[in-house]
């Protein structure tokens, strides 16, 4: 493998040549959504210039929209590894989610139990909390406190032949552990439940592939990969088939179509194929062998992983040496793969709040909060004194950005 080429990165993002106070912005904020290359600017403006239409018309601009709409289909099966009408657009991952819980709460009886975890975004429990409204029991999976992973003897615990399904996310927004989504799938069609993968954080980070996981349902967010705001779900054919979603009566009762509720946003679903050509093209560049796009993802995917991997200790290990701060998750590098780039700290005598504001003006974009990991906020018993300080990662940030963390958060601290 060549080695990663962050010039070259960098160079197809625009956003990043902004300056704050005459500084280069460093954006640290890549959970809560990623700037986007050059090309996934152009595919939106040109959509939006010669294609712009509904679909299925007899003329030319809705034609080209609906092979538009084709390719995206088309990238996403090669990004997820499943087949082009496997893949559901929707708004965003949040809305996908409900409009799945939805449809699955219509096969309900009062009994039956859904399993959640205290480590997941909200958009990955609310919308099964939401059952409770049809007789479900909700169930939740508690976590190890001391590295923020995923209490496996717990989830073993509680599932049984009652379980209908299990949302587990694949990597956490709030503190980056990857969890062993593939046991978690293996457990559920063990009792007969389906396992539904919130792959929002963990997909800019790693590669994924539906068949070798078996998921039933995997969803993951355009803007959080390197493109626009839109969001998709994959789903087994035979569970898309045999749903029944909530849907206008004349809109197609084929899959994917059934799921795709209302017109979907073209000029970003032009987007996202951009996004995963972008993702592609850095595979080709790193593995010039790659002959497929799918092989071309994964060799990015390889690529990307190894550079983060670099990145990660070096602002781990950095983080530990700052004077009264207090680290959440996995920090022992040996264990590295079991993590993103994404790591979650507080300080002594500052507030998150407090620490991102003096990091904001000096140009360094991170989150502060609960960025909706409200469960582990509480569990974690942070959430009424500002949740924890986030500082989330991607292939485009430098080692000198995160040298500049650390001195900024060395001064603070000596304040
Ligand atoms: C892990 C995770 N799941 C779900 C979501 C919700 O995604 P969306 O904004 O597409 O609804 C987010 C957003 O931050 C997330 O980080």
């Amino acid at each position: 493998m060549k080695d990663f080429d962050i010039r070259w990165v960098r160079a197809q993002f625009p956003a990043l040549r902004q300056e704050v106070n005459g500084r280069p912005a460093v954006f640290f904020d890549a959970p809560g959504g990623t700037q986007v290359p050059e090309r996934v600017i152009d595919a939106l403006r040109d959509y939006l210039a010669s294609s712009n239409a509904n679909t299925h018309g007899a003329f030319v601009t809705s034609r080209r929209s609906d092979e538009i709409i084709a390719n995206a289909h088309a990238a996403v099966a090669d990004l997820l590894g499943c087949d082009t009408d496997e893949v559901v657009f929707g708004p965003n991952m949040t809305t996908l989610a409900f409009a799945l819980s939805r449809a699955v709460g219509r096969e309900l009886k009062r009994g039956d139990e859904l399993i959640v975890t205290r480590l997941d975004h909200d958009a990955n429990v609310a919308p099964w909390v939401a059952l409770e409204e049809r007789g479900a029991a909700v169930r939740f999976v508690d976590i190890h406190p001391e590295d923020c992973t995923l209490d496996m003897d717990d989830l073993k615990r509680q599932i049984d032949k009652r379980t209908r399904v299990v949302a587990v996310g694949y990597a956490a927004n709030a503190v980056g552990t990857i969890n062993d989504v593939a046991e978690v799938v293996r457990l559920s069609h063990h009792v007969g439940a389906l396992a539904f993968i919130d792959a929002v954080h963990y997909a800019p980070h790693g590669p994924i592939d539906v068949r070798a996981l078996d998921c039933d349902f995997l969803a993951c967010s355009s803007y959080k990969f390197f493109g626009p705001h839109c969001g998709v779900l994959y789903g087994k054919r035979e569970h898309l088939t045999r749903l029944q979603p909530y849907k206008v009566r004349p809109a197609s009762e084929e899959i994917p179509d059934r799921w795709e509720t209302g017109t979907q946003n073209h000029e970003g679903l032009a987007g996202v194929a951009a996004a995963i050509d972008y993702v592609a093209e850095l595979g080709r560049r790193a593995s010039p062998e790659a002959s497929t796009r799918r092989a071309q993802l994964l060799a990015a995917y390889g690529a990307i992983r190894n550079y983060e991997r670099g990145l990660a200790e070096r602002l781990i290990s950095g983080l530990l040496a700052v004077p009264g701060l207090t680290f959440y998750g996995i920090r022992d590098p040996e264990r590295f793969d079991h993590r993103t780039p994404t790591v979650a700290i507080r300080m002594e005598g500052h507030t998150p709040r407090q620490l991102a504001e003096f990091l904001g003006e000096r140009g360094i974009f991170t989150w502060d909060g609960n960025y909706y990991a409200l469960r582990l906020t509480e569990r974690l018993g942070v959430e009424s004194s500002g949740g924890m300080l986030r500082i989330g990662l991607v292939h485009y940030n430098t080692a000198e950005e995160v040298d500049r963390l650390l001195g900024a958060l060395n001064e603070i601290a000596r304040t």
